[in-house]
């Protein structure tokens, strides 16, 4: 099978921010204790943070983390997790039914944070609370000293405001089964009237409002036209989240869900544009796509615990998705999409980061490693800074429950100037045929390739565990040539690939 695909140098989407290449983690399961904090672990630093994780973490290059939740922040008291640690209380977690020990907060999170090279990016709780206790949050991390909240953070420690400049306000608030869950209108007045508080504090803060929780509530997209209409002027940024699943075992539907996803980014981006006419405003409000992955292996499993049945134990393994080679196909389309919709997609945030539904996994007092989807994440978050291209393509296409005509490749491109490098990012979604890309580079001069890594395998089952891993890790790919202009690649039946052009 061919597919022809047109890259010109002027023909720019936006640049990237960086940002999209974010991850999340939150107080649930493994993901903080045994996962990145583990004092008696061998590897553990004097802070008790495990150093073979932080190895892995930092090696992503990971902008901005998002913490301390997810839907446990709806009931997060985080004065909870600041003074002496043996003063601080047990609390019972309503959202993953567990027990939190408070032994990592915001001080030990910010640490971690620059030993991994990384920033916080910080959720409010207005769930469970409200207004005062955002604004204490925000004075006790980001105010002076001279003030109550900056002279007690100093008592615990820290002088220094630690300078947090992107906030959540809340989670999911659209779910449910959110603790203090709202309707769009009780929402939007708390949030906008939040955000003004915020911003009597810090003007230059950037604030996330909280969009759908996926493109399937019933409630979407009214609930991001309403909430926006209550506080535009006064936030940067709006919300989504979304995860992918093939429950099914239909891998040709399975990889078509990043057509889903691109809808549900257009569909926000068409309300954003909505509220800002009804207001005639020049203010611009962006996505921050602040939680993303596959989920759905380890939903068995959790439900005992999720369930109460297990009492409240404290970090059960939750969440604990072993992802496949199939997930490193649909984590690469996913990150294609972002890369493709990066002129309004500004923030996206991995879900999450370790052991729970994550790309590193961790055995307590033993082993850290990479599972499959690490590398596609890897990939894009090292390799895929710089311009995004609107690229033409020319490929067959299949017909799949969420659209027709998906094409058999999905593919981005990223140019970025300063290295004069230009990065392809492709997926052949075909089980059985072999695509032979033809793509024509327009406007770059002369071209060379520079680097070709590849993964596939021959189950869509396989994985990586602590005994076997790297049972799927990249090879370098083979017989790419670029002829004049034009840069010919044969990519494998399921196949991911990262193809670097030195322009
Ligand atoms: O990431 C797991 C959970 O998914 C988060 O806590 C919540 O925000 C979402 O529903």
């Amino acid at each position: 099978m061919k597919a022809t695909v047109t890259a010109h140098k002027d023909f720019a989407i936006s640049k990237i921010d960086d940002r999209i290449y974010s991850a999340f983690l939150e107080h649930l399961g493994r993901a903080i204790y045994t996962g990145i904090y583990e004092p008696d672990h061998a590897t553990a630093d004097k802070n008790g943070m495990r150093g073979d994780v932080a190895k892995l973490v930092k090696d992503l290059n990971i902008p901005f983390v998002r913490y301390p939740g997810g839907n446990f922040v709806s009931a997060y008291n985080w004065e909870d997790g600041i003074g002496p640690r043996e003063q601080r209380p047990t609390r019972l977690d309503l959202a993953w039914h567990t027990s939190e020990s408070n032994a990592v907060g915001i001080h030990e999170f910010s640490d971690w944070c620059e030993t991994v090279n990384t920033k916080m990016m910080l959720a409010i709780n207005l769930g469970s609370r409200g207004l005062d206790e955002a604004r204490n949050f925000v004075e006790y991390v980001n105010g002076p000293t001279g003030s109550y909240w900056g002279d007690l953070r100093k008592k615990n420690g820290r002088a220094e405001p630690f300078d947090v400049k992107l906030w959540c306000l809340g989670n999911e608030m659209d779910g449910p089964w959110q603790v203090g869950h709202k309707t769009a209108v009780e929402y939007g007045r708390l949030a906008g009237e939040t955000a003004k508080t915020l911003r009597a504090f810090d003007k230059s803060l950037e604030l996330v409002v909280c969009g759908s929780s996926n493109s399937d509530m019933k409630t979407y997209p009214e609930w991001e036209r309403v909430v926006l209409e209550h506080t535009y002027e006064s936030v940067d940024h709006i919300s989504l989240h979304m995860y992918f699943a093939n429950r099914a075992k239909n891998t040709a539907n399975y990889l078509a869900l990043n057509h889903k996803l691109d809808t549900y980014i257009a569909t926000i981006e068409s309300t954003i544009n909505l509220v800002k006419a009804n207001k005639r405003s020049k203010h611009n409000v962006y996505i921050s796509f602040d939680e993303w992955n596959v989920w759905y292996h380890s939903n068995v499993q959790d439900r005992e615990i999720l369930g109460g049945n297990k009492g409240w134990p404290h970090a059960p393994r939750l969440l604990e998705d072993v992802y496949n080679f199939e997930d490193v196909l649909q984590v690469g389309c996913i990150l294609n999409t972002f890369i493709r919709r990066s002129n309004v997609v500004k923030i996206a945030c991995i879900a999450q980061l370790v052991n729970v539904i994550a790309p590193i996994m961790t055995d307590p007092k033993g082993a850290a490693w990479r599972q499959t989807i690490y590398y596609p994440y890897y990939f894009a978050s090292i390799y895929g800074r710089g311009t995004a291209l609107n690229l033409a393509v020319k490929c067959p296409g299949y017909n799949a429950d969420v659209a027709d005509n998906v094409p058999y490749v999905d593919i981005s491109a990223v140019h970025n100037e300063a290295e004069g490098m230009l990065t392809f990012f492709a997926v052949n979604r075909h089980a059985t045929e072999k695509l032979d890309v033809e793509v024509s580079l327009q406007g770059f001069g002369t071209a060379k390739l520079h680097d070709h890594q590849v993964l596939t395998h021959v189950s869509l089952e396989a994985v990586n565990t602590g005994s076997d891993q790297n049972n799927v890790v990249p090879q370098k790919g083979k017989g790419a040539v670029i002829e004049g202009q034009t840069l010919k690649a044969s990519l494998p039946p399921y196949s991911y690939q990262m193809l670097r052009v030195k322009v």
